[in-house]
């Protein structure tokens, strides 16, 4: 169990700039392997000028729900809230569930996302960040829960970044029900759920009471930059987020792509087959060229294990080649998928020389 300090900063994926400043290699000549953003976004049509000259209409925001709703499979867009990405969410409930629930304790399932708990000790609760591993993950959830003081919530983020754990929806109900039972909360971040839509709980949410789900529109997408977030949770709460929100907190070109997005069918499932053969192809080459072994999957990042990961990273870098590292464990290393024919060269030709 380790206590974060809300001012210790954290490292993230995607830190072009430190990385070009350190290797000295402009920022855009980098291969950025260290985020699980699909590198093949959805691609964005024009953009009626109107949409960048007026404020979003209500009815906009509506589609956008409703959108989002069918793709998550959520009941209702009562369910819902959308906001400018998810970080605000995360950045944004600490201040908020306190004005609906007396809260006791937080207790975030580690290791993972490391805003979670720097968001909630920021806004002055207690935080405690469990050392868990996939398998292990639900139990410690459960003896939490089951045991918990009202006011207690668990965060969970499913599947797990990094380890790419993930805990079957039945599971995440059983939890859910824990919760209620202890007047307590649960947080499910689904960030990285769109490619195993089947895992999520997001279509349970009517008898998910205190159940808060979050996603991410710019991971599967490819497109975080457009700032596109939701929570899916109980009505009451998502009507009152969603006021304090405000009318026009989505940008309307956001709410044009993301709507489009959205209601793509074929653009998904053709994207998830070939986000599943390319992290087959990345173990491949993995396999081949190095001796990492795999220590967790998603079809948006892989997870891998290996003494040398430091000294891997560092020869990636020297290629223009970011990877994800982890201060929690220097054994492992994080890589998202290339996106193009020369991408895939370059990470070959730089593992050749490995
Ligand atoms: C697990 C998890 N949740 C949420 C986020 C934030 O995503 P967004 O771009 O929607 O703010 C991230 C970003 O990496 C993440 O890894």
């Amino acid at each position: 169990m380790n206590q974060p300090s809300p001012a210790s900063p954290i490292n993230h994926g995607g830190a072009i700039d430190a990385a070009a400043r350190k290797y000295g290699i402009p920022a855009h000549r980098w291969l950025d392997l260290s985020t699980g953003i699909n590198p093949v976004a959805y691609p964005v049509a024009e953009i009626a000028t109107a949409h960048w000259q007026r404020l979003p209409l209500s009815s906009e925001l509506d589609g956008l729900k409703h959108a989002a709703c069918k793709y998550y499979g959520v009941p209702d867009t009562q369910y819902l809230v959308a906001a400018p990405g998810t970080q605000a969410l995360i950045q944004t409930i600490p201040y908020w569930l306190p004005d609906h629930a007396e809260l006791s304790g937080i207790h975030i399932m580690g290791p993972t996302y490391g805003e979670h708990a720097r968001c909630w000790q920021r806004a002055g609760h207690d935080c405690e960040l469990h050392e868990t591993a996939a398998d292990n993950r639900k139990a410690r959830a459960r003896d939490i829960l089951a045991t918990a003081t009202p006011g207690t919530v668990v965060v969970i983020v499913n599947p797990n970044n990094p380890d790419g754990g993930i805990l079957p929806p039945d599971d995440i109900a059983e939890l859910a029900a824990l919760a209620e039972q202890a007047d307590s909360w649960l947080i499910v971040d689904e960030a990285f759920m769109d490619c195993q839509p089947g895992f999520s709980v997001c279509p349970m949410i009517y008898r998910l009471p205190r159940t808060l789900i979050l996603r991410s529109f710019g991971k599967f997408f490819g497109l975080a930059g457009v700032r596109l977030g939701c929570l899916v949770t109980a009505p009451n709460l998502a009507t009152d987020l969603s006021d304090r929100i405000g009318p026009w907190a989505i940008p309307g070109p956001t709410i044009e792509i993301a709507t489009r997005a959205f209601s793509d069918t074929s653009w998904q499932t053709e994207t998830r087959q070939r986000l599943a053969a390319d992290g087959n192809r990345l173990d491949d080459l993995i396999a081949a060229k190095t001796s990492l072994t795999r220590s967790g999957t998603t079809d948006l990042f892989r997870y891998y294990d290996g003494t040398d990961c430091a000294q891997l990273a560092d020869h990636l870098a020297r290629h223009g080649i970011l990877v994800r590292l982890f201060d929690h464990d220097i054994t492992k290393v994080r890589f998202g998928f290339p996106g193009t024919t020369t991408d895939w060269q370059r990470i070959e030709t730089a593992l050749d020389q490995w």
